[in-house]
């Protein structure tokens, strides 16, 4: 694990010449992204981000947005509206970025939620949280590569389930579980986690100059547990009534949440650039220390969970790849 004063360390030393000077926040608006940024923008530094959320949480976000101005001047907050479980959205949104945006040095990805309850899919045709956790996510990425390739040390971070994969954890003859009885919060969750993975590992792959970090954010205490049902619903009383209070129960601390994020955003640790980092060094998927996939966890260890991924990558990661640019295609 590495310690909460090794973590501060770190993020103490982010200042003008370190910190990612343009990010994007896609789930900003609440939750594990929403600390990130407070903790970025506390740092002092000079920095601008995006929050990308959509028309609802607009004006919540605006007064967190005169927080965050009033925290640090020299921080650039700036609203972008977007329905970003669509994907047709998505492409809009990023072309605005990259309409003003020479480059950008980190790429947040938050939105989503266990979608524990009835399959309800967007007006893409889409399950919702699929969209949330994955397609647009992706799209998200593939749209801001260019201007990451700008950057010195650009990071891509997808907040889910880094590490938990599961060998058999992608149904590849129905990557969408659109089957009939084929959908259900769990498998989904499962589904979507090692699509992420494998998704990612082949972005890394094809992008050596960009590192990914695919992360499991522990327990923090958001409310996303109570997203996703249908209020009226046995599993959402279920969810509401005994996992809801063991998820605040053993939750950890905002603030602690924050800072391992906001150093899992920055630090050298994960492929040799961004903070200096002189602790044990992480590997990536492939076992290795160079950049890459970092499968990280909420003590911020990396688990390359090999076998498993060597499992995804042969049986998985061509056919859900060739899928999801199916999907993505028209979006791009
Ligand atoms: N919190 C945990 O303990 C935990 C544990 C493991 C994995 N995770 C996963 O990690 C990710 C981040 O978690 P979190 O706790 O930060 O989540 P969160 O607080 O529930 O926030 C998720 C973000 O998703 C957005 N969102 C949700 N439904 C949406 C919809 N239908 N359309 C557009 N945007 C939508 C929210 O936007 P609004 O602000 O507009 O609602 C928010 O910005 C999620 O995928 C979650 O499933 C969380």
């Amino acid at each position: 694990m590495v310690s909460s004063k090794e973590i501060r360390a770190s993020n103490a030393l982010i200042n003008d010449a370190t910190a990612p000077r343009v990010s994007v926040f896609v789930g900003g608006t609440s939750g594990i992204g929403k600390l990130t940024i407070r903790a970025l923008v506390a740092t002092g530094a000079s920095v601008r981000i995006y929050i990308v959320g959509r028309k609802s949480s607009e004006e919540r976000t605006r007064a967190f947005i005169q927080e965050l101005h009033a925290l640090n001047p020299r921080a650039e907050v700036i609203w972008t509206e977007g329905e970003i479980a669509l994907l047709a959205d998505v492409k809009r949104v990023c072309e605005a970025i990259k309409a003003k945006e020479p480059r950008v040095d980190l790429l947040f990805l938050t939105a989503g939620y266990a979608p524990f309850g009835p399959r309800v899919e967007t007006a893409e045709g889409i399950e919702i949280a699929q969209s949330l956790e994955y397609y647009s996510r992706i799209l998200f990425v593939l749209h801001l590569l260019p201007l990451l390739g700008q950057a010195e040390a650009p990071r891509v971070v997808s907040v889910l389930g880094g590490g938990l994969e599961r060998a058999s954890s992608v149904d590849v003859d129905d990557v969408d579980l659109k089957k009939p009885g084929n959908f259900s919060g769990v498998k989904a969750q499962i589904q979507y986690t090692a699509m992420n993975s494998t998704a990612l590992e082949q972005l890394a792959s094809d992008n050596p100059n960009v590192t990914f970090v695919h992360s499991w954010p522990g327990w923090v205490n958001t409310g996303n547990v109570d997203r996703s049902s249908n209020p009226n619903s046995w599993t959402a009383w279920i969810i509401r009534n005994l996992l809801g209070p063991i998820v605040r129960l053993f939750a950890m601390r905002d603030d602690t949440s924050a800072q391992r994020n906001l150093f899992q955003s920055t630090s050298a640790a994960f492929g040799g650039r961004g903070v200096p980092w002189t602790g044990k060094p992480g590997v990536n998927t492939l076992e290795k220390q160079e950049n890459g996939l970092f499968l990280v966890n909420f003590r911020c260890n990396c688990t390359p969970n090999a076998k498993v991924m060597s499992v995804l990558r042969e049986k998985a990661r061509e056919k859900v790849w060739t899928h999801t640019l199916g999907v993505l295609g028209p979006y791009m």
